[in-house]
């Protein structure tokens, strides 16, 4: 059996790179994509296996999506797995503005790469996959915990962005059943990354930390598991949901 192809958005950093490496071990040759085409190298550079690649990708430009999908298609192979990582926050707790002082503008640019460019992702790889279509597909978008619970401390543009993952992945689960692609997103509570410690010093966590029951933040690698299991076949009749790995931050 030819070996699956992944491609991870926001791969060079976080869960997006713990995701790469835990994809490649299972066997995939993984696309890592990234806004910061060094850092996307870099990880490429140290995966398990071979036949990986690296590509500079801002999801929020539209041409981009296209040509890289186009080159990793072209270079790798039909893409199976599309997992979509990358993800930022203008306005880190713990001091986020009310939405009566928020700048449109930081709303636009959060959707523009949280929300937009996930859609401009999974749009891709249903057209690639409609053109050529292969055996159980996947789409894995990181949502947040912070979309669940309306955020205690998080900006509105964010929490809305990810609300945003979590309802266009319910469509794409409803429109890829045809084709064989499941899609799904996983929803993170405080998890120990850049993007984390860019908003919470080391040190300061204490209050949120009160707050779940397992004691500690997560780890990337406790993310890129579910992320993982969902992306492989086994997964296969899991459509539409979206799984938590919150410590028990938030229990349904
Ligand atoms: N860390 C947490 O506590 C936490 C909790 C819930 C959800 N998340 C989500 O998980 C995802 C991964 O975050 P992380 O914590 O690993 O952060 P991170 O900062 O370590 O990684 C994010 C990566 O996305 C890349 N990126 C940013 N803008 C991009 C763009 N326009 N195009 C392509 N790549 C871009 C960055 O260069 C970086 O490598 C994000 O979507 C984030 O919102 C994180």
């Amino acid at each position: 059996m030819s070996r699956r192809v992944a491609l991870v958005t926001g791969g060079g950093s976080g869960i997006g790179a713990a995701t790469a490496a835990l994809l490649a071990r299972d066997g995939c040759a993984v696309a890592v994509t990234d806004l910061r085409a060094d850092a996307a190298r870099a990880v490429a550079a140290g995966l398990s296996g071979s036949g990986h690649r690296a590509y500079a990708l801002d999801v929020a430009e539209e041409s981009r999506v296209s040509a890289v999908f186009a080159d990793a298609e072209r270079e790798i192979g039909p893409v199976a797995v599309l997992v979509c990582c990358a993800g930022i926050i203008i306005s880190p707790p713990p001091a986020p503005p009310d939405i009566a002082d928020m700048e449109a503008a930081n709303w636009d640019r959060t959707f523009a790469v949280n929300a937009r460019g996930v859609f401009l992702c999974v749009r891709e790889f249903m057209r690639a996959r409609r053109r050529s279509p292969v055996a159980d597909g996947r789409i894995v978008a990181i949502s947040s915990a912070a979309a669940q619970l309306g955020g205690y401390r998080g900006s509105a543009d964010y929490i809305a962005s990810k609300a945003a993952v979590i309802a266009l992945v319910k469509v794409a689960a409803r429109q890829g059943a045809k084709h064989g692609i499941t899609a799904n997103s996983v929803a993170p509570g405080p998890i120990e990354t850049p993007m984390y410690r860019a908003a919470v010093p080391v040190g300061a966590e204490g209050p949120m930390l009160g707050l779940v029951p397992l004691g500690r933040l997560g780890q990337p690698d406790e993310v890129a598991a579910a992320i993982a299991f969902l992306a492989s076949r086994e997964a296969g009749y899991i459509t539409g949901s979206t799984i938590d790995v919150n410590g028990g931050y938030r229990m349904q």
